[in-house]
């Protein structure tokens, strides 16, 4: 199924979304999944509910998993969902900030064999591999988030011009900007 986000280049050179429902943040996961393969990392930034978690669903989805086995580790840092392509599924909710988590060997979670996501990146900040996919979620109103995906190094930068062709050629003739309030 074809995400129907909205999408737009941002002058930091990352493609904007725009969704309107679950479903459409799901499906936006589900061609990011097609898209990526053992040793990527995906680093997901935003405040409580906009949509992390709703994401990662949808990524499980595109690698042919079944989107309600994923749960949000809140009460656990980390989770891994064994299989072809293990998932890492790494969650910074109940942190209380990077040093608290200096701790943490993400070198050894970080595994070139298996695909990682991690949920508030922003607590892992100085930990996280110099290549990987972010994503910036924020609430617009009830229903829809922006989604701000930008690639770090050369992989990554290729897996975004993938999920929005147009972002870096002609842009597609503009959708109606959804009006901030009135969901
Ligand atoms: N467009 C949308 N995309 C994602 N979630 C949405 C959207 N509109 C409403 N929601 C709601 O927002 C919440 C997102 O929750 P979740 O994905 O767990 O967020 P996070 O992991 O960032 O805390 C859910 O309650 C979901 O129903
Ligand atoms: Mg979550």
């Amino acid at each position: 199924m074809a995400a129907r986000g909205t999408k737009r280049q941002t002058q930091q050179g990352g493609a904007e979304f725009i969704t309107a429902s679950v479903e459409e943040t799901q499906a936006l996961g589900e061609r990011l999944g097609g898209l990526l393969q053992a040793g990527d990392v995906v680093a997901l930034h935003g405040e409580l509910g906009s949509g992390k978690t709703t994401l990662i669903q949808g990524i499980a989805q595109g690698l042919g998993r079944d989107p309600a086995s994923i749960k949000s580790p809140t009460f656990v840092l980390m989770r891994e969902y064994p299989g072809d392509l293990p998932v890492v599924h790494i969650d910074g909710y109940r942190l209380e900030g990077a040093p608290a988590v200096s701790w943490l060997d993400l070198d050894l979670i970080f595994s070139p064999h298996k695909l990682t996501l991690i949920e508030w990146a922003e607590r892992f900040e100085r930990l996280l591999p110099d290549e990987r996919l972010e994503v910036r979620l924020s609430h617009i109103s009830a229903n829809r988030r922006r989604l701000i995906i930008s690639g770090h190094g050369s992989r990554a930068e290729r897996i975004v011009k993938e999920l929005a062709p147009t972002s870096s050629g002609p842009q597609p003739a503009a959708e109606p900007e959804p009006h901030v309030t009135g969901d």
